[in-house]
């Protein structure tokens, strides 16, 4: 019987040392596209989809994490005396109820498998959703909602997956296919950063998974034999190994690897242009810079 899932893991105990200095005070998932931090899309995404239960796997530094779900008391009477009702809207959104987040620490950032590993007592025996912040993306319907619809129909395990050029490979998980179905693909392998010449197909694995407890126990065994970084795609690689269905999923729309720099770049033009109240001055300020970089080649 397919369980319903209610529980989603945020892993955000990495460095993110690729946006140093910002991030040697403020965690990554903290940046901003447009007007919103990286963790407030993510999190939105997973409420469409049905989560219950935000479950953060943090580490030092990352407080402002926390402060940013909490209430803001002082900040809302303010906005309430003002009479800004919309902002004050807005601000709720921010809000999780008591008891609705959980944090657990990672002691030291030993791959995001072992950032995964770290939330096994309060995922206990139930199917999970692990969302990395990181990749943002922008969908009709979003992309973990997307995943549960198909989830529904397959059970299993399911990873988002989208098609990269060969050159790209080597900076994902890529899926060995056992066969296509479309939208859905069951995958007969998954490998790590393929040299292109390795890799079994250009089927990318990227930052949305639904998974099955068993997922924890070969995480665990994994802990235990490893002294490098414990990764997330050899505990997924172990379920196909035992038989277990692993499923990709095409899922429809965009996404920016925010973190990267043009990544986040490049979702910033994206989501401002996305913007009714900023898409016009947005607009015409990228024609002219274009203009300007054109006259000066
Ligand atoms: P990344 O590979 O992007 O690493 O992790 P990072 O530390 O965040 O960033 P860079 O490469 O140094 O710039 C992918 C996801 O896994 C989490 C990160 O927080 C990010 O969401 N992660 C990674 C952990 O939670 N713990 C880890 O030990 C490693």
């Amino acid at each position: 019987m397919k369980r319903k899932v209610t529980k989603a893991i945020f892993p955000v105990a990495g460095m993110g040392t690729r946006f140093l200095p910002a991030t040697k005070s403020i965690p990554k998932e903290i940046m901003t596209l447009v007007d919103r931090p990286l963790i407030q899309y993510a999190i939105d995404e997973a409420r469409a989809a049905g989560i219950r239960e935000f479950i953060f796997v943090t580490s030092r530094g990352k407080s402002a994490l926390e402060d940013y779900f909490d209430d803001a008391p002082e900040l809302e009477n303010a906005l309430r005396k003002a009479g800004k009702t919309a902002m004050l809207e807005m601000l709720k959104t921010t809000n999780m109820d008591s008891g609705a987040i959980a944090y657990v620490r990672q002691n030291r950032a030993l791959g995001l498998g072992h950032a995964v590993w770290c939330a096994r007592r309060l995922v206990g025996n139930e199917p999970f959703a692990v969302i990395l912040t990181d990749d943002v993306i922008a969908a009709e319907k979003p992309c973990l909602q997307q995943m549960m619809e198909a989830y529904a129909e397959t059970g299993g395990n399911m990873v988002a997956i989208m098609e990269v050029p060969p050159e790209k490979a080597s900076s994902y998980g890529i899926l060995d296919i056992a066969d296509d179905m479309g939208a859905i693909v069951r995958a007969r392998g998954m490998v790590e950063k393929p040299a292109p010449a390795d890799a079994p197909s250009n089927l990318a694995v990227i930052g949305r998974y639904i998974l099955t407890p068993r997922i924890m126990q070969h995480l665990h065994r994994l802990k235990a034999g490893t002294g490098g970084e414990i990764q997330l795609t050899d505990a997924i690689a172990e379920e196909i190994a035992q038989g277990d269905p692993v499923y990709g999923f095409r899922f429809r729309g965009q996404r920016f690897d925010c973190g990267s720099k043009p990544g986040f770049l490049q979702a910033t033009v994206a989501f401002g242009l996305a913007r009714d109240d900023l898409r016009e001055e947005f607009a015409q300020y990228l024609a002219h810079m274009t203009a300007v970089q054109k006259a000066a080649e």
